[in-house]
């Protein structure tokens, strides 16, 4: 019989809200025959004050057992910035090799947009996630003295380059309009951007059915609000597709329904899945956080786990529920959390 042994790490803040739906969502949508274990985690901020640890090498011993980790959020305003971010969430994802960070952007239908008229938005980001600036390759000379000068290193390998770019193009081809656009800055970073172009048109070679397009990432952010309608799946850098996917969850209805993967498509590792938004303290505790993006992560979870039926329900369930809501109360976190419940499983 099937099973799913999930590491569950609800964090800070509204992490602790959003999470509990997105296993209520989970365990309604799963068939019978398959048996859901859940293990919590009680890594963040807390844990990190107690006892000085964000991510010990045990910790990452035990996750290793698990098939996947959902994720809520990491971070509160107590802790010095920068602390819980480079010693839990990038050390997890590059302990496990998380290398596609996965952001689809999807407007669906009655969620506000910012943007003019009626925009079409349905692409995916493939982000690079344990290359680029990322790697904290850098270092800093004379510090503290009017000539202090610091460096930040974008580490590009070809190995990870190379194995990104055939994951996007991969993810074009299963795509209806097969379309793949490479967003870097090539004409001023020539050294990484001549890698990042090279792989791309040699992989192009073995898509013969993709349609490629390569945008410098000033000029991308400036489709993502005049025509995002022209982008299918794009594939970029550690650092572009962080501001890029901030972009594109700002024009497709928030970060109150944008999902992340981050993913090790090979499964020598378990894959982590979390909302794109952050802990929000200013709102935490009061049941006011929507729990959908973090119920669209599951639905990520559940498609890279093999489950796609379920992972479709889910988001026909969220589709649905987010079109339900003009002229109607807002509800609480778990109001939305049992209301998804029950359309999954209807
Ligand atoms: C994200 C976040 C992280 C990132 C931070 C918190 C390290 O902004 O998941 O996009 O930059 O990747
Ligand atoms: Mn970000």
């Amino acid at each position: 019989s099937r099973s799913i042994n999930l590491a569950v790490i609800p964090g800070d803040g509204i992490g602790q809200e959003v999470v509990a739906e997105g296993l209520k969502v989970l365990s309604a949508v799963l068939p019978q025959d398959v048996k859901l274990e859940t293990k919590e985690y009680d890594f963040g901020a807390k844990r990190y004050h107690a006892t000085g640890e964000t991510l010990t090498d045990a910790d990452l011993d035990a996750l290793k057992q698990h098939d996947a980790i959902l994720l809520g959020a990491i971070g509160d305003p107590a802790v010095p910035s920068g602390v819980l971010e480079r010693g839990f969430l990038l050390k997890l994802r590059f302990a496990f090799d998380h290398h596609v960070n996965l952001r689809p952007s999807k407007l669906l239908p009655g969620v506000a947009t910012p943007l003019a008229g009626e925009p079409q938005i349905d692409f995916v980001v493939v982000r690079e996630g344990t290359e680029g600036p990322y790697t904290g390759n850098g270092g800093t000379i004379r510090k503290g003295t009017e000539h202090e000068v610091a460096t930040e290193v974008s580490v590009n390998t070809a190995f990870g380059v190379e194995r990104v770019v055939r994951d996007a193009f991969a993810r074009a081809q299963a795509r209806p309009r097969k379309k793949l656009t490479l967003v870097h800055k090539n004409n001023v970073l020539t050294f990484a951007g001549h890698l990042w172009t090279n792989i791309f048109n040699k992989v192009a070679e073995e898509f013969p059915e993709v349609t490629t397009d390569y945008i410098h990432v000033d000029a991308a952010t400036i489709y993502l609000v005049t025509d995002p309608a022209r982008f299918d799946v794009i594939v970029t850098d550690n650092l572009f597709g962080d501001i890029i996917t901030d972009l594109a969850a700002a024009v497709s209805g928030g970060i109150g329904v944008a999902a992340s993967g981050n993913i090790n498509p090979a499964g020598e590792f378990p894959s982590m899945f979390e909302p794109v938004h952050g802990s929000a303290p200013d709102i935490a505790g009061q049941g006011k956080a929507d729990p959908s993006a973090t119920v669209l992560s599951v639905a990520l979870l559940l498609r890279h786990l093999g489950y796609e039926a379920e992972a479709a329900r889910i988001e026909d369930a969220v589709s649905a529920d987010l079109a339900d809501r003009t002229g109607k109360p807002a509800r609480s976190t778990s109001e939305i959390g049992d209301a998804l419940s029950v359309r999954v499983a209807g």
